[in-house]
């Protein structure tokens, strides 16, 4: 497997600790991660692999560092790429625009070209409305610390199982 970039923006750590475990399973050493907030989108162009992971803010915003990052994905080709998304929401105190940060996300990355892989069935959530979820499945997988931290490390397990192979 060629070297998977790891981006994530992080506001409180969540998304930050969800990486880290991300990168564990992957196996350190097979995984470049960054904070976007230490990079900009063109350090994208490196990777054949590449992982986003994204938390969403305001009211179904993006986090603040994506908000610098995404714009940047203009000016960079993702054709070829293979993209995994995984996104951090609150289903509770959110439910009508839970996850929508990666929804935003997904549209950017098909709109310049990349592939996107690992999507994740919506069982086991509740909520109402999310541009995350297409047809009965999440874009990526979906994490919630704030309601569901005890299943996190199991789903991101099971994730990891589904993308790797799928990873160049
Ligand atoms: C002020 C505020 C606004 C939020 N807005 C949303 C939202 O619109 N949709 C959602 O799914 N989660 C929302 N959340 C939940 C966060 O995305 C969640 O707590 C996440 O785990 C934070 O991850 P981070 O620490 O990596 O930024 C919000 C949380 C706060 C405190």
């Amino acid at each position: 497997m060629k070297t998977v970039g790891l981006f994530f923006g992080s506001e409180t750590g969540n998304t930050e600790s969800a990486a880290s475990m991300i990168a564990a399973e992957l196996g350190e050493g097979n995984v470049a991660m960054y904070n976007i907030a230490d990079c900009d989108a063109s350090t994208l162009a490196s990777y054949d692999n590449i992982i986003l992971g994204a938390s969403t803010w305001g009211f179904g915003e993006l986090q603040s560092d994506w908000e610098n990052f995404l714009p940047g994905f203009d000016s960079v080709d993702l054709t070829g790429k293979t993209v995994a998304l995984f996104g951090l929401g609150d289903q509770v105190n959110y439910a009508d625009v839970f996850l929508d940060a990666m929804g935003t996300i997904y549209e950017k990355v098909r709109e310049r070209g990349g592939t996107v892989v690992g999507s994740w069935a919506t069982d086991g959530y509740d909520f109402t409305g999310s541009t995350a979820a297409l047809n009965g499945s999440f874009v990526g997988l979906a994490l919630d610390a704030d309601n569901q931290d005890d299943l996190t490390a199991g789903r991101i397990s099971e994730w990891v199982s589904m993308i790797s192979p799928q990873l160049q």
